[in-house]
């Protein structure tokens, strides 16, 4: 059943949240978990839909998967296969992170290219470097990653960005290649630190994670572990936002403060109240909001993936902000949908120019990707009267019950059926 969203704004959000754990964190891990010879134990798994196509795509490879109230249990010992199928790899951006495993494990992997938000351009060459410097052969035939090796082999790896795909890739190589793997210029996300944490507590030798040169020294014997999933730092973000859009005043618990602290700095230039204590931050504002420029970067830089939610609030700030996106350029498409409900932008290459507006005015509007549809849930928040949102469908994939979260706030917000 295809379904919209249903958004009457002007409903100030208040009171307590939970996050939930990290997107990106569990879709790495979920993988990982392949590796061990016994079974994992994932706690704090979001019910996305990311999550649940991956479960397909592994109970496909022959592991046995259960997945119960944000517990996921892999027993990996009866997989067998090392082609996931097309329908189900191409749903998702992480699918692509099961061909190092699979390689390590069966040196062979056959996996789709992966699918994910259409962002513009989204290669993969540098995870294909990565592989080669293992020792593996790596074709692109029909849209499939094929790759082989007699043996993996540890080598110095050096990332011309530091691509976080590209990151989780080297780092589930080279846990099964012989030798010291030293990745360099790697991402420092959250979440490559807490797939390092994870690889480590299988019994891998992970060092330096959350700098920029990760050393593994691979081949060791891997064996199943309990771990629980770092809270979803982009999820948070989206709640700070949506509470400080709203003049809400919001605690969001089970976060982790200084994982914010690229957004908290620019909410605060804005004007808003950001405290924190402990795992809890809390938000408040009074609605009115200074523009600000913002620059996307790898972290501990400000987040492209909170860029559009963002963005979404700087167009009721007083004056005009200046948005660079340096890391997708097709982050701005979602622009578009926002000028409907009366946003002024003008977009320039990779900057957009936000002049802000006394308000915004709900409408029917589409999200084309995942951060598309926070930000254009935030400002639905925000707006005089009613705002349909459909494609709802890209928002399900990575927000787990936001539609709940924010109701449980004093939201007006509901899904219903698309017809
Ligand atoms: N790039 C290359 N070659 C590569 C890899 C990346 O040129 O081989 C470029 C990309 O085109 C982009 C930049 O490097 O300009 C960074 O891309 P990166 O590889 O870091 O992105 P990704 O791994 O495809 C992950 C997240 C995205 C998030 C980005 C940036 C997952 C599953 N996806 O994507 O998350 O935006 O990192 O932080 O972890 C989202 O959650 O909405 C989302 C899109």
């Amino acid at each position: 059943m295809k379904e919209k969203l249903r958004i009457v704004g002007g409903e100030r959000l208040e009171g307590e949240v939970m996050v939930s754990g990290g997107k990106n964190a569990a879709v790495a891990i979920i993988p990982a978990a392949l590796l061990a010879d016994s079974p994992s134990v994932i706690e704090n798994v979001p019910d996305i839909d990311d999550v649940h196509v991956l479960i397909e795509i592994m109970r496909y490879l022959g592991a046995e998967v259960e997945f119960k109230d944000n517990v996921l249990t892999v027993d990996p010992r009866q997989v067998d296969k090392f082609d996931p199928p097309y329908e189900l790899a191409s749903r998702m951006r992480a699918s692509y992170y099961l061909a190092p495993v699979l390689l390590g494990n069966f040196m062979r992997a056959e996996v789709p290219l992966p699918g994910g938000c259409d962002l513009g351009l989204r290669p993969i060459d540098q995870t294909l470097k990565g592989m080669r410097a293992l020792g593996a052969n790596v074709d692109i035939k029909g849209g499939v990653l094929a790759a082989s090796a007699e043996e993996l082999t540890g080598a110095d790896i050096f990332l011309e960005m530091p691509s976080v795909g590209a990151t989780v890739n080297s780092m589930l190589m080279g846990v099964s290649a012989s030798g010291m793997t030293t990745i360099h210029n790697a991402a420092k996300e959250p979440h490559i630190v807490d797939l390092a944490n994870f690889l480590s507590s299988m019994g891998a030798s992970v060092k330096g994670a959350g700098t920029d040169a990760i050393r593994i020294r691979g081949g060791r014997h891997l064996h199943g572990a309990n771990y629980t999933v770092v809270p979803d730092q982009i999820e948070t973000g989206t709640l700070m936002i949506a509470a400080a859009a709203t003049g809400g005043d919001v605690v969001i618990t089970g976060a982790i403060p200084t994982h914010m602290e690229a957004l908290s700095a620019k909410l605060l230039e804005m004007g808003v109240h950001v405290t924190s204590e402990d795992d809890r931050i809390r938000v408040r504002s009074n609605q009115i909001f200074r523009a600000v420029n913002v620059k996307t970067q790898g972290y501990p830089g400000f987040p492209t993936d909170l860029q559009q939610p963002l963005t979404a609030l700087l167009t009721v700030a007083n004056g005009t902000s200046i948005v660079t996106e340096t890391i997708f350029e097709s982050r701005f498409k979602f622009l578009d949908e926002l000028r409907k409900m009366g946003a002024n932008t003008r977009v320039i290459e990779t900057t957009a120019i936000i002049t802000g507006v006394e308000g915004l005015a709900g409408a029917r509007v589409n999200a084309t990707d995942l951060r598309a549809g926070a930000a254009l849930v935030i400002a639905a928040l925000m707006a005089d009267g009613v705002t349909e949102i459909s494609g709802v469908s890209h928002l399900m994939r990575g927000y787990e019950r936001i539609d709940e979260k924010l109701r449980g706030l004093g939201a007006d917000i509901h899904l219903v059926r698309e017809d």
